[in-house]
């Protein structure tokens, strides 16, 4: 059964090369399952049992399940849409000695360099079109092999696999696009594939994605590997929850944020009024009061998914000495003292319930003592709205490499855990406990 949810999962990523793709791809299946459209530039008239859905810049989404005006508490998942990836830059192309073109462009997010040589690479992203006064945009996906970092050979570079290597993203990143005779200037490719005439772009957000599809393998097929896993498995696996499951007291929110990888400070991040501006105009828009909102969020749970790093079998003494994720052994809970995570006791506590509630095992998630490790969007979320969270995520393995590794059996623990804490109501009493109804 779980192999039938990854097939899907593989190919809900190959439709989402960017974080425009992402959100476009979710939105369609939310249209699909009957969510109706909200903007932010309309009012909202939303009604008792109705789903809607709101999307930012086209690359973040919110979607919600209002169950009832006297609702209780909202309950939260957040993930994100982006992937570390290289950035076409303006006037793209370089010529080399009369000879080739190559791309100039730039880093985006943490990633990993060297798995993104010698394999074939395409381009997705957004152009602005014009038209008259008219800016639209387009989204684009050239779904081709159109480009290529070819490593240095190693008899110009003999001490690579000794020394390691440096790399500088201006000298050794800049793919290789075409020969310098040919008609097909990087512009006009980008015009053909978004249907207009090259002058009529006058922006455009464009970045490269590896061309590889998901697949699954082992002696018993045992793991996955695909792009982006970090972080649309937990982005898939949520989607998958609140399509699912809902409950009689709580709203179900949905969210997709953008940036992450970048520090989430952008309209449409984490750090962004997003999510308070969407939760506000639900409250209000059901003609509620402003102490009902403020009881609600007191009452509420988020659970912030992003993708921890699993024991990797050549570097096994890199995880902390006494938490030891492994692929196929279930979620993981991920704990920080400096809170880059948010979980706490009392989360920790919840989620390991909803985990044994949902009949799905668990992890979890520490850095080594004498590491520093990576940090999501949960905490930088509650700077916004603040409440009870917990970090969760898939254990995966090669984070940030454009092509990373992750269990079989673990994307469906993921849906079960999103499915039952959408179905739960989470309670706070006056005296401070916690219920899960
Ligand atoms: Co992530």
């Amino acid at each position: 059964m779980y192999q039938n949810l990854n097939e899907e999962l593989f190919s809900f990523i190959e439709k989402s090369p960017t974080s425009f793709h992402a959100v476009q791809t979710i939105e369609s299946y939310l249209e699909k399952a009957g969510c109706e459209k909200l903007n932010e530039g309309s009012v909202w008239e939303l009604k008792e049992g109705g789903t809607y859905f709101v999307t930012r810049n086209k690359s973040a989404v919110i979607a919600f399940h209002i169950p009832c005006k006297a609702f209780t508490g909202f309950h939260i998942a957040a993930s994100h849409s982006d992937s570390p990836s290289l950035k076409i830059k303006e006037n793209p192309e370089m010529t080399v000695e009369g000879q080739y073109v190559k791309l100039n462009v730039e880093k985006y997010g943490g990633m990993l360099c060297s798995p993104w040589f010698d394999r074939p690479l395409s381009v997705a992203g957004r152009v602005i079109v014009a038209d008259n006064n008219k800016l639209e945009t387009r989204l684009v996906d050239v779904k081709r092999d159109i480009l290529m970092l070819p490593s240095l050979a190693i008899h110009m570079n003999r001490g690579v696999n000794d020394n390691g290597y440096k790399y500088n993203i201006q000298k050794d990143m800049l793919p290789l696009y075409r020969m310098n005779d040919s008609e097909m200037d990087f512009k006009t490719m980008i015009a053909g594939e978004a249907g207009v005439a090259p002058e009529q772009i006058i922006g455009s957000d464009l970045f490269l994605y590896n061309r590889m599809p998901g697949t699954a393998w082992g002696a018993e097929n045992e793991f996955i590997s695909a792009p982006r896993l970090d972080d649309l498995q937990c982005a898939f696996s949520s989607m998958k929850g609140f399509l699912s499951s809902r409950n009689e007291r709580s709203v179900s929110v949905f969210c997709v944020m953008d940036n992450e990888e970048v520090g989430s400070g952008t309209k449409q991040g984490a750090a962004s009024t997003f999510l308070y501006d969407t939760l506000r105009r639900l409250n209000y828009s059901m003609g509620r009061t402003e102490e009902e909102y403020w009881t609600a969020v007191a009452s509420s749970f988020m659970v912030s998914g992003d993708n921890g790093h699993a024991v990797h079998p050549n570097y096994a003494d890199m995880t902390d000495p006494t938490s030891r994720p492994y692929l196929n052994g279930g979620i993981v809970i991920k704990h920080s003292a400096n809170q880059k995570y948010t979980t706490d006791a009392v989360s920790a506590a919840v989620m390991r319930r909803l985990c044994e509630r949902a009949d799905v095992p668990y992890q979890n998630f520490l850095n080594r003592s004498d590491m520093l490790g990576g940090s999501t969007l949960g905490n930088i979320s509650n700077s916004k709205v603040s409440l009870n969270t917990v970090d969760i995520g898939l254990p995966q393995l090669a984070m940030h490499s454009p092509y990373e590794t992750a269990g079989a059996k673990d994307m469906a623990y993921m849906v079960k855990v999103f499915e039952e804490f959408y179905r739960s109501c989470i309670r706070v009493s006056e005296d401070g406990h916690f219920e899960i109804l």
